[in-house]
């Protein structure tokens, strides 16, 4: 057990409320998922690629983006993922809806260009153009078209319908039209989460990052923190990812982060050294730069006096603090929702995460990247932020990629993460490796690839869905 949760245990002040998020201390227990290896073939099998495409991505829900984006009738917004781009689009009813980006003439991609407030859609080829429900508005001399003697097929003409469900102010979508409702499928990982009101949340800032690795990698990398005392020394400074605790929760998972502390592997856990200042002193990311003056104490103790002052201010901010537990005022709650989204944060604002597959190569996956802030009511809102590609590169430096909108120190974090993904694609393929050895700080890569492997093999679906605590043993 982590030092600060020892600690955490014994200070935290018991409350009569009960918090829709329950708290990870004390620690539930995780269902035994055995210690079998994990082979390599899946990071770069093209088979295993087209059985994920085939069981999983088509058959599960996926984010696409935030629904204030959509601010009139005929904004949109186009998504790709894998071989396929749908448009999303508000219809004149204020309607979302998601399309298949395809034009129904000779297949063109219909939209081509990212976000935008269109009438219609026209195709740049012919010509055929799109009402904003996905209609039929017009085919270029209809004329010559033989099979339209007896009159334009509008039905079958139309663009070809993904469904949508919203959750969190996001829009999501599933190409599969038997799917679970959204809200099945979050479960209770969703209702957790619903104490953040991620629907007044601004969407800051969003890359991506094009990584030669598969995009399992990704996810691997960024749903454990065992890698932090190797790979991240700085992040050990200022909080605690060592040891600690995680939970399934059906298809799902989560872990918490220790923010505004020390790691236990840390020998000075006193010193407010310039980097600690900066990290728990300050609210770090730069929407809301407030310095917390006047802290004498220990470094590692800075969590628990930023939960006192948090908590004594809780009847007069339009943050959500009454609803939250004490571990969630300070600390990292990190969701991850099967197969592709991970939501990380703490009330004022955190980040979302999004994988995605290459369209034909196993060995190179997306990374989205989304910086959300949860500003004052008053606030002015953002501009709807362009998304940027940063294309694979020895060496990446990610420290300028968001401008003000990121501290630089987290962005090379990002940088060091992105730093294993062609490394981890080219080892694993080695005739020399065995398979990986996941320990229980990994629990959640393992239990990751079993949902993977039940989804293919079709033991899981989305109507077959194992409870939340179908992995956890709760007292
Ligand atoms: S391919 Fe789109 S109008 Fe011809
Ligand atoms: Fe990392």
């Amino acid at each position: 057990m982590a030092q600060i949760e020892r600690e955490f245990l014994e200070r935290q002040e018991p409350t009569e409320r009960v918090f829709q998020a329950p708290p990870f201390i004390p620690r539930a227990k995780n269902a035994d998922l055995g210690l079998e290896k994990l082979e390599g073939e899946r990071y770069y099998s093209p088979a295993f690629m087209q059985a994920e495409w085939d069981r999983i991505w088509t058959k599960t829900w996926q984010l696409a983006a935030r629904v204030d984006e959509f601010t009139e009738p005929g904004a949109f917004y186009v998504h790709e993922l894998g071989k396929e781009s749908f448009l999303f689009v508000m219809g004149d009813d204020g309607q979302i809806r998601g399309f298949y980006n395809v034009c129904q003439h000779r297949g063109n991609r219909l939209c081509q260009s990212e976000l935008g407030i269109m009438d219609t859609f026209t195709c740049p080829f012919h010509g055929w153009k799109w009402n904003t429900d996905g209609t039929i508005n017009h085919v270029a001399d209809p004329q010559f078209f033989r099979q339209f003697d007896d009159g334009i097929p509008t039905e079958e003409l139309g663009l070809k319908p993904v469904k949508v469900d919203f959750w969190g102010g996001w829009v999501w979508f599933n190409m599969d039209h038997d799917a679970c409702p959204l809200k099945d499928y979050l479960g209770e990982a969703g209702l957790h989460l619903e104490t953040y009101e991620f629907e007044k949340w601004h969407l800051v800032n969003f890359q991506t990052f094009e990584w030669n690795g598969n995009w399992k990698h990704a996810w691997d990398a960024f749903n454990e923190s065992y890698h932090f005392a190797e790979l991240h020394p700085d992040m050990i400074e200022f909080g605690e990812g060592h040891d600690i605790p995680i939970e399934l929760l059906g298809i799902h998972s989560r872990m918490i982060n220790f923010n505004r502390t020390v790691s236990e592997v840390v020998e000075d856990q006193e010193t407010i050294t310039p980097l600690r200042k900066h990290m728990m002193l300050s609210d770090r990311a730069g929407w809301r730069r407030n310095e917390t003056t006047g802290y004498t104490g220990a470094a590692k103790d800075v969590h628990l006096e930023e939960i006192r002052r948090r908590r004594s201010i809780e009847d007069e901010t339009y943050l959500p603090f009454k609803n939250m537990n004490d571990e969630q005022l300070v600390h990292q709650y990190h969701y991850s929702f099967f197969p592709s989204a991970t939501f990380t944060q703490t009330p004022e604002g955190g980040a979302v995460f999004r994988y995605r597959p290459h369209a034909t190569d196993p060995n190179i996956c997306y990374y989205d990247f989304f910086i959300m802030a949860h500003l004052p009511p008053d606030a002015p809102r953002k501009e709807r932020p362009r998304n940027r590609i940063h294309r694979h590169a020895e060496n990446s430096d990610y420290s300028t990629a968001f401008g003000e909108t990121f501290d630089p120190i987290l962005a090379n974090v990002l940088s060091q993460d992105g730093s294993n993904m062609k490394t981890m694609q080219d080892g694993i393929k080695s005739d020399s490796f065995t398979g990986m050895y996941l320990c229980d700080q990994e629990i959640r890569l393992r239990h990751f690839h079993k949902m993977i492997d039940d989804f293919i093999s079709g033991a899981i679906t989305t109507h077959n869905l194992p409870s939340g605590d179908a992995f956890l043993v709760r007292d």
